[in-house]
């Protein structure tokens, strides 16, 4: 460790690592375009200058290892004055088209002229123009004007995922990011350049011109569209009168899942959470209020005792899978999470796509949950009712069953089929509900998204409490009953899980 002074403050450092990365990680605002700590440094842009003392000119503090005793100043009438002519510098040619660009709001570029460039353009001569809409593919589009040539999305191509679809094509005013031709940007994860890009010259297709950022409020949620289980960022809004809508997943960073970055798969799966979830409770084909509904549930399972199988998703939360069991135990029915299209080998790649597609399977054996074929047979031979829990893939015993079984679905989507089953349930989905959920590497997340719907579906933890008989219906309230006392998680505790990952041995 090394002491250095920052502005007059003394700090305690790692000897030997840029000064950037100690200076973000104690919270001293310090301008940069082109270090991202993903991809490191570059010192194109020059934003980060800093004053230290002894040396005759400002430093950038991306490229400036730590040295014990060093004297830094971040801010100043020289340092910012040198600032504002970086910035000046960078805006020359730049539309300053902010009050129509998607990113104001969220923009670097923006902020860091409103800390300490605020000066009037003193330009008489046109701008250099650029293209303001250039298809990359893969969902990006490019506004040449609006780049600031960090090479941010350049590095990630080439560090990240080694496409190396993306370089800088001409030279001096005229260098504009392109691809090569007939080669666009088309990995898997591509869209992350759209959040490493610090102004509005990456835009995603899906996002642009749909809402401004400033209406939005972020929810810190977990991806279930693989057994990765990466950390995400859901931005929703809710308009006067209107259904909450979920316009994007954003990557939030975990050092031990995902770092900054998730798939484009995971990061468009929202679409689901927002579209067909408008569907009410149905019991035989006819549309059913859902109060009544629920007393149809609690009363199928009461006439039911000791012949039930409860057909549960891999996908649900600890908390939902800690309560099912217990159901399963008081109703003496059989619980399979047995799923033949779990595995999917295209999808799963050696960054982050998992072919497993469960986002909470490691969970069943901790749990003593069969999710075997064999387990799923006798239990189906025995019942004589099938209840699936978040589960859409029921079709595959839709034929089968209909002779003999009678079947229930509590389901947060818009199912594939209704006709005939004895009781459909809508519950709320994903984004609807908290939860725990273990990833591939045995890293416990907390999902702390919990966004209310108009339609005002149960979560499962409520109808779960319902059917037992007892008022267990927070995650809080199952982990201080249930979960905490299991064997795997001692040691555990609720509320740190809430803000940090964790790692099991499983
Ligand atoms: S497009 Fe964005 S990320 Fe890429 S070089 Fe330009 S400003 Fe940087
Ligand atoms: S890698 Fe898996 S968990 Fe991560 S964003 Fe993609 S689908 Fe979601
Ligand atoms: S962030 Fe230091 S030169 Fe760009």
């Amino acid at each position: 460790m090394a002491n250095i002074t920052v502005d007059g403050k003394i700090l305690e450092v790692k000897e030997g690592a840029l000064l950037i990365e100690e200076l973000l990680a104690n919270a001293i605002n310090i301008p940069h375009f082109c270090y991202h700590p993903a991809l490191g440094k570059d010192g194109n842009c020059r934003m980060c200058m800093v004053e230290i003392e002894g040396q005759k000119r400002p430093q950038i503090a991306c490229d400036t290892p730590i040295k014990h005793g060093m004297i830094v100043r971040t801010k100043g009438a020289n340092i910012d004055r040198v600032k504002r002519s970086i910035l000046e510098m960078e805006l020359i040619n730049h539309p300053v088209d902010c009050p129509i660009c998607d990113q104001a709001g969220e923009c670097s570029l923006q902020n860091y002229y409103m800390d300490v460039g605020l000066y009037e353009s003193r330009l008489s001569t046109p701008k250099v123009h650029g293209q303001k809409h250039v298809d990359l593919g893969a969902n990006v589009v490019l506004d040449q004007e609006r780049c600031v040539l960090c090479t941010r999305c350049v590095r990630f191509t080439q560090k990240i995922t080694k496409t190396h679809e993306l370089g800088v094509l001409s030279r001096a005013d005229h260098s504009v990011i392109s691809t090569f031709p007939n080669q666009p940007l088309s990995d898997p994860y591509a869209m992350n350049v759209v959040d490493l890009c610090p102004v509005g010259a990456l835009t995603s297709k899906d996002f642009r011109f749909h809402k401004r950022v400033w209406f939005l409020a972020s929810e810190e949620a977990i991806c279930n569209r693989c057994a990765r289980g990466c950390s995400l960022y859901v931005d929703h809004h809710k308009e006067k009168y209107k259904d909450e809508m979920i316009y994007r997943y954003r990557p939030r960073f975990n050092a031990l899942v995902n770092g900054y970055f998730i798939c484009d798969v995971g990061r468009l799966s929202y679409h689901q959470e927002n579209e067909n979830r408008n569907f009410h409770p149905m019991i035989r084909g006819k549309e059913s209020e859902y109060e009544y509904a629920e007393g149809k549930l609690l009363r199928l399972f009461k006439r039911n005792i000791g012949k039930m199988l409860l057909v549960i998703s891999s996908s649900l939360s600890l908390e939902e899978m800690v309560r099912i069991k217990a159901l399963a135990g008081m109703y003496d029915a059989t619980i399979s999470a047995y799923e033949p299209n779990r595995f999917d080998e295209h999808f799963g790649d050696d960054f982050l796509k998992h072919q497993d597609l469960s986002a909470n399977a490691r969970a069943l054996p901790l749990l003593g949950i069969e999710e075997h074929c064999m387990g799923f047979s006798e239990g189906f031979e025995q019942a004589e009712l099938i209840v699936f829990i978040g589960r859409s893939d029921i079709d595959m015993v839709k034929t089968l069953a209909y002779e003999t079984k009678n079947i229930a679905l509590l389901y947060g989507y818009n199912p594939p089929f209704c006709e005939g089953l004895e009781l459909l349930l809508p519950i709320t989905s994903h984004t609807g509900r908290a939860g725990t959920f273990i990833n591939c590497d045995g890293i416990v997340q907390y999902s702390n998204c919990a966004i209310t719907h108009n339609q005002g579906h149960k979560k499962l933890l409520e109808l779960l409490a319902m059917l037992l008989g007892d008022t267990l219906n927070t995650c809080e309230e199952v982990w201080e009953e249930t979960i905490g006392k299991l064997e795997h998680f001692q040691g555990l505790e609720f509320e740190k899980l809430k803000h940090t990952a964790q790692k099991i041995s499983l």
